[in-house]
């Protein structure tokens, strides 16, 4: 386990292609951001228009 840690959010893989080969370079560990923002979310945040309002 490295002291090094590069986290990174990548929703279509290129930044997650670049963290890896930075993360490789530097000899630190990899940590993904996962996105699960949905409509659920949006919902419950009262984002989804009328329809979805109290
Ligand atoms: C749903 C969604 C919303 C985003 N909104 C923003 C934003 O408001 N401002 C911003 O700078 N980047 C935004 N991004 C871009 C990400 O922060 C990030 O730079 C990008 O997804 C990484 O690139 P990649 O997915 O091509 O690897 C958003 C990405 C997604 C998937």
């Amino acid at each position: 386990m490295s002291k090094k840690l590069v986290a990174y959010f990548s929703a279509t893989g290129i930044t997650a292609r670049i963290a890896e080969n930075f993360a490789d370079s530097i000899g630190a560990d990899l940590f993904a951001i996962i996105y699960t923002y949905n409509r659920l979310h949006k919902r419950r945040l009262g984002l989804d228009g009328q329809k979805f309002q109290k």
